[in-house]
């Protein structure tokens, strides 16, 4: 197959998680036979440097015209009270993209129980999915900005919730049936309007789904101390903004946590949830995993390769499993590998699976 797959590498660890992505899409592309073209743009701080705007309309362009889009992570202390903040450029491109469902699953791996403030016996067997949506809410309402009073308008019109909604319950679907909503319906407006409308479009189109509803602060304890009981939570830009940073807790580190954001329509984006993390940028030593399983949310989501997606995530569990880690995982007896080396054992494993299934279909 013939894609098109733009690069938004970004800022501080962007760049080095997204070269291990495209190295690993390369290979993907060399072994199945595929045909992959990678453009590259800039976002974010790199923007911001090199021609004033966090993005310009040429990239926003380049990606709406592209079969999907690739982002590292913005920002960086180095543009702290400019005019223009990087995370502007983000922004931009999930709402020219319309990619109001963002997807982010949660499945922790045994190698990264030790790294977890969680204990084991809560983490094993969880596997949930958060659907948060990405292009409403308070990320996009009026902004008052002065130095005595400021505000932020959060609006969302019904037809954003239920869209949201339609898709994180199509997933349920898919999965163990059940949806969660998580909102402030006993404080906030547009809460009681996320329920009103959650529970209308779950009686009418999904009345075998089980819904729970669930207030987000008492949400936050329970992602601690139950997460198993979650399958699918769908909730609002800000509190999926937070409650995802919590929940990557339970996978260990961060840099595990991969999130594909879709719309209705051609490009979708893919990036890792962590950010642009300046302290250990340019060191090698960023876990590329988080990138890497983007990568693979985009061969199943935009390209329909189930099969080479299945082979990626397959090989970076074999990885896991064999302890090469970077070292936000690595154990205190274990040797961190370099975010260079894990890509490239990423690679060796979905070679080294995809001639193990050779083999056993030769006989
Ligand atoms: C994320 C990030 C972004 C967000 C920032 C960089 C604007 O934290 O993708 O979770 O808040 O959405
Ligand atoms: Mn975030």
């Amino acid at each position: 197959m013939k894609a098109n797959v733009m690069m938004l590498p970004g800022d501080g660890v962007g760049p080095e998680v997204s070269a291990a992505v495209e190295k690993v899409l390369v290979e993907v592309a060399r072994i199945w036979g595929h045909d992959f073209s990678f453009q590259h743009g800039l976002i974010g701080g790199a923007s911001i440097d090199a021609c004033g705007e966090a993005v310009s309309t040429a990239t926003l362009q380049a990606c709406q015209a592209s079969d999907a889009v690739f982002l590292g992570a913005v920002g960086g202390p180095k543009w702290d009270g400019g005019e223009v903040r990087p995370e502007q450029g983000l922004l931009a491109l999930r709402k020219a993209l319309g990619v109001y469902a963002n997807i982010r699953p949660v499945h922790p791996h045994p190698s990264g129980f030790a790294a977890s403030p969680i204990r084991p016996d809560r983490l094993r067997g969880v596997d949930l999915l958060f659907v948060r949506e990405l292009t409403g809410g308070i990320y996009f309402g009026d902004k008052v900005e002065g130095a005595d009073k400021a505000s932020d308008l959060c609006s969302y019109s019904a037809d954003e919730v239920a869209r949201v909604v339609r898709r994180a319950a199509q997933l349920a679907v898919g999965r163990r049936g059940k949806l969660t909503l998580v909102d402030k319906a006993n404080v906030m407006a547009t809460s009681r309007l996320w329920r009103q409308v959650t529970e209308k479009v779950m009686a009418e189109e999904f009345p075998s789904l089980e819904l729970e509803v669930l207030l987000v602060d008492a949400a936050a304890m329970h992602l601690l101390s139950r997460a198993r009981d979650f399958d699918v939570i769908v909730t609002d830009n800000l509190f999926g903004d937070i409650l995802t940073d919590e929940a990557s807790m339970l996978c260990g580190s961060m840099g595990m946590m991969p999130s594909a954001s879709l719309g209705d329509g051609r490009a979708s984006l893919y990036e890792p949830i962590h950010g642009s993390a300046p302290d250990i940028a340019g060191q090698n030593v960023a876990n590329p995993i988080g990138a890497i399983l983007s990568g693979a949310m985009l061969l199943e989501y935009s390209l329909g390769l189930l099969e080479e997606a299945r082979a990626v995530r397959r090989a970076v569990n074999a990885c896991l499993d064999h302890g090469l880690v970077t070292r936000d995982l690595a154990a205190m007896d274990q040797t961190a590998l370099s975010t260079k080396q894990v890509t490239q054992e990423v690679i060796d494993q979905v070679n080294g699976c995809v001639i193990q299934n050779q083999v056993a279909a030769a006989y």
